[in-house]
């Protein structure tokens, strides 16, 4: 239970803090990239490919590896000619409501760009055993992140959970957010501005078929702090 409350808090702590307030801890000036302040494309994903490694060994913590992450995210250069090169090779794929580029996927990392379009929502769902790790690019994204709440009640034995929320924020380019397999998992996205893009990370890659999508019963669900929704599986939801 402690455990649980140490996350949160540090959760709550992350999702407070500026880009600013992140102290860089253990880059040398070696590290950084050639074309500005940060790090270049291979630096960045040394540093990933090394951190998904650590957390594969258990070497890290879920939580050690969401602040880890996130200052890698936040110095990645993006003006670097080879993170350029990177989207314009990246394997895209998508939908109605998103497009995702692929940038780097194996068995402990996978990571790309999301594009959501004017005012789409990406439906509130889950990426079961993973951190996730996001940073925006270009215009803002409203984000919402729940927890299941525990125990469910009674009154929802029918198949139907409770969530909690425990964020909700519209993000500008530079912001991050981050999730880990505990806390603020489930959650759902949109784009405030005309195109929205952002930087998203998993370690480790979670597997698609596992992910649950969750449909509010209340249309209104977007203001509460409290919602009630259906579980629908992966399967069920794309085959829609
Ligand atoms: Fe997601």
């Amino acid at each position: 239970m402690a455990d649980t409350i140490a996350r949160r808090k540090l959760l709550q702590a992350m999702l407070a803090l500026p880009v600013a307030a992140i102290t860089p801890p253990i880059v040398t000036a070696g590290e950084y990239s050639h074309y500005g302040f940060g790090l270049s494309w291979p630096q960045f994903v040394n540093q990933m490919e090394f951190l998904a490694n650590e957390r594969a060994a258990d070497r890290v913590s879920e939580i050690q590896v969401a602040w880890r992450g996130l200052h890698w995210l936040q110095l990645l250069d993006v003006q670097d000619p080879l993170f350029e090169q990177a989207v314009r090779d990246a394997t895209e794929s998508g939908n109605a409501f998103w497009l995702w580029q692929r940038l780097i996927k194996d068995d402990i990392l996978n990571g790309g760009i999301l594009n959501i379009d004017s005012d789409k929502l990406v439906q509130l769902h889950d990426h079961p055993g993973a951190t996730g790790l996001l940073r925006i690019l270009e215009g803002k994204a409203e984000v919402w992140q729940y927890d299941i709440d525990q125990p469910a009640t009674a009154e929802h034995e029918d198949g139907k959970v409770v969530l909690k929320r425990v964020a909700h924020r519209v993000l500008l380019p530079g912001d991050t957010a981050v999730l880990t397999p505990d806390e603020g998992n489930i959650h759902a996205l949109r784009s405030v501005s005309k195109n929205c893009r952002m930087l998203d990370f998993f370690i480790p890659p979670y597997e698609r078929k596992k992910r649950t999508w969750y449909e509010p019963v209340d249309a209104g669900w977007r203001h509460q702090e409290s919602i009630i929704c259906i579980p629908v599986s992966d399967r069920q939801f794309t085959a829609v």
